[in-house]
Order: structure tokens, then sequence, then C-alpha cells
């Protein structure tokens, strides 16, 4: 007993020092901060002023958008529609009857190349037209719950080649179930559209292979400069899934919420500022190059994220390795461009390589635009508490923990979307 309290008393004394060290830490780095200044949301680069929606959606939006397709994350060179649909599964009652699987094939063609996206729907049981999440996922379909009947890359587990299974771990199954909070989402009356993010463009710094591929000039091997890395690529796909999503009788294309975490987390938001058909866009623990600001230079910077993935952004972005000053926008400026949609920033306390009081800052500042709109934004410089979100047309909230997605921002974001589609 004695020995079970003084064990208690050892781990409660070294975690307040932890803590403690923590805090003093981040407090330290944030003194780092070099002072910066923000590009201006409210000027034009010819040096007119915006004082209103239609003047920031004639003048300005269109401005900054380009220095994000040309400098930050690349433009998609051409377009390129779905080619073929196919439904390889449908199941009314899935998940103990509670809700409608259906895993769904979506392929791209050209000459005697393919490229399939394998997509994962889980619908609220016997609902037409429910609203939804769509969120790529890390490791595969199998991952986001353990029921036995998801597809490995579109294929049953007796389907896989020896190579596939000498990959494929049982475990795997329902691995990241804690990050995929989708009985919550059933019983909100929300539906999960997920998929692979390696489907659309493999995750490595090569590009023969992937979307790309489809959209090279005889010859091509690699975008051009200016022409889009992964992250574009991504965005592009949710854009098809959308596509494709406007053709599904049983999802409400005009509640499609879109939602990512970390480098999923950045291309939501740059999905979200290209395609405005997203209702609702949320980004979690995204940071460098997502919603926290680069001039901050706290956590992972520009030159970090440019040196660990040069394949993530445009080329021309590496211009500005710590040259953040020199680039035309920050990344308020992309929170700004999905205005006035509702969007969602979200940071954990110990994300500090994300820097969340730089994601913090982008949400305020972009919270200007919102301002044109009439709509509530964050309006202080004051980060909330731990756990206690912030719901305007902007929300923000910082949880307690670590880089993680977890039911606590599930909750979140379920009452977040109810709170705007009830107000609609
Ligand atoms: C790395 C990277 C981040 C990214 C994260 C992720 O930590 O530096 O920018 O957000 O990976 O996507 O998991």
């Amino acid at each position: 007993m004695i020995q079970k309290f003084l064990f208690n008393f050892i781990v409660l004394i070294f975690s307040c020092l932890l803590s403690a060290q923590n805090t003093s830490s981040t407090i330290n780095e944030e003194a780092k901060v070099p002072l910066y200044e923000l590009p201006q949301l409210l000027i034009t680069s010819s040096g007119k002023k915006i004082n209103t929606s239609s003047d920031w959606e004639q003048f300005r939006r269109p401005e900054i958008h380009s220095y994000f397709a040309n400098r930050v994350y690349g433009i998609v060179p051409g377009s390129h529609d779905l080619d073929e649909v196919e439904v390889i599964d449908l199941e009314p009652a899935a998940l103990g009857g509670k809700a409608i699987r259906k895993q769904v094939k979506l392929s791209f063609k050209k000459g005697n190349k393919s490229i399939s996206m394998h997509l994962l729907i889980y619908l609220p049981a016997g609902k037409k037209n429910s609203p939804v999440f769509l969120a790529y996922n890390f490791k595969g379909n199998h991952t986001v719950n353990s029921d036995p009947a998801i597809l490995i890359n579109g294929k049953k587990q007796s389907q896989l080649s020896d190579e596939e299974l000498k990959k494929f771990k049982t475990s795997d199954r329902g691995g990241r179930t804690s990050r995929w909070a989708i009985d919550k989402m059933l019983d909100a009356g929300y539906g999960l559209v997920t998929i692979n993010y390696n489907n659309v463009d493999p995750d490595k710094n090569d590009f023969s292979d992937g979307i790309h591929s489809l959209f090279y000039k005889a010859g091509q091997m690699a975008p051009n400069n200016n022409e889009w890395g992964s992250l574009s690529a991504w965005a592009w796909g949710l854009s098809r899934i959308m596509d494709f999503l406007e053709t599904e009788a049983l999802v409400d294309h005009k509640k499609v919420i879109l939602f990512g975490h970390s480098r999923l987390g950045k291309t939501a938001l740059w999905a979200g500022a290209n395609d405005q058909r997203f209702s609702i866009v949320i980004s979690n623990n995204s940071g460098c190059g997502g919603a926290a600001l680069s001039r901050r230079r706290f956590g992972e910077k520009v030159s970090d994220i440019n040196t660990n993935y040069p394949h993530w952004f445009a080329k021309n972005f590496h211009n500005f390795n710590d040259n953040e000053a020199a680039l035309e926008v920050d990344q308020h400026m992309l929170i700004a461009l999905i205005a006035p949609r509702p969007v969602y920033v979200a940071s954990a306390s110990k994300d500090t390589w994300a820097d969340p009081r730089g994601e913090f800052l982008a949400a305020r500042e972009a919270s200007q635009i919102y301002k044109l709109y009439e709509k509530k934004g964050i309006v202080t410089d004051e980060m909330p508490l731990v756990n206690t979100p912030f719901h305007g047309t902007v929300g923000y909230h910082l949880r307690d923990g670590k880089h993680d997605v977890t039911d606590f921002d599930w909750e979140q974001y379920i009452k977040f979307a109810d709170l705007h589609f009830e107000s609609n």
C-alpha cells in the first residue's frame, strides 16, 4: 500500500516537473519567434483597399489564390474527369446494423495507364441524403475500423498477391480505430467517406507514378516549377471524389465536410480553397504549410518541410526556404480563401512542431475576411484554454495532448457541423 502510494507520488512529482519544463521550454521557444510582418489580407498588390466581400471576391481573393497556386502548392496542369465508377460492395446493414457500407472504385485512365481510388463509405442505416465527413486516411481503409468486410486497397484478403500479403498484418485491421469516431458520426446522423491518400499519389519523392503521370506531356517526367506537388494532387483527388458524391443519392452533396489531419489537414485547406463545393473545412494539427503562420518560424519551418518532404509542394516553394518574408502570402490567407464557409482549425497542446499559436493566429487573422461577410470569427490575440473550443463560423480548439485525432476532436467537429447545418 505504502509502496503504491510512494510510487504514485513519485510519478506525480515527475510529471509536474516534466510539464513545467514543457511550459517553460514553450515560453522560451516563443521568445525566439522573430519580428515579422504579415502580408495584408485587405490590400491588393496594386494598393487597393478592400472593404467589402464583393471587392474581396473580385480583386483580392483571385490574386491570393494565384500566389498559393503558383508559388506554394502548384497548379494542376489540365484536367481529367473520372473515367469509371464501379460499386464493389453494398451492404445495407453493416456495423451491427447501424450503417450502410458502400465500397466504390473510381478510375482514371490514359493510354495503358490507370489510377484507381478505392472509397469506403459508411452512412447512417435507413437514411438517404446524409451529410458526410470526407477524409483521407494514411494507412488504408481497413485500418479505420475492424469491420472484416473492408477491402484492402480494393481487394479481399484472399485476393492479395504474395507481395501484398507480406506487407499486410492482421493487426492493421482496425489499427487506427481510435482516430475515426465512426459510431459517433453515425449516431449524430453523419456518414464517413474515406480513402487512402496514397491511391492518388504515393507519398514519396517520385513523380513517375500516381496521378501526376496522367497529366504529363510527351517526354515529361516531373511537374514544372509552378506545377503540383503531392499536396496539390491529393487536393485534386478530393475534388474528383466530390464529383462522384454529387451523383450519389445516399449522400447530401451540399453537406460534405472536408476533414484532414496533419499533412492531410494541409491538403484539406488547399482543397477547400480550390473547390467551393465543400461546405465546411476542418484542419486538424496541420502545422507548417497548413494553418500555421510560416513567418513565425516556430516548430517546423518552410526549409524543414521542403527538405524532409521535397515532393509535397511546388518546386517554386523551395525558393522561400529561410526566406519566408519574400512570399506574397502567409497561411492566414489560405484560411481566408475558404470564407465565408465555416472553417475549423484545431491544435494540440503538445504538438509544438505544428505551432499551435501560429495556427491560432492564422485563424484569427483570416477572421478579417469572415467579418466582411458578417460572420463570426476570432477577435482576440489570446488563445483559448485547453479543451475550451470556440465555435464561430471560424472554429478553433487547443486539445490537451499530442499530435493525433481523438474522440474529443470529433465531438467538436460534429457539434460544429450541427451548428452550421442547423442555422442554414
Ligand atoms: C511530419 C511533417 C509535418 C506533417 C506530419 C504528418 O511531422 O513535418 O509537416 O504534418 O509529418 O503529416 O504526419
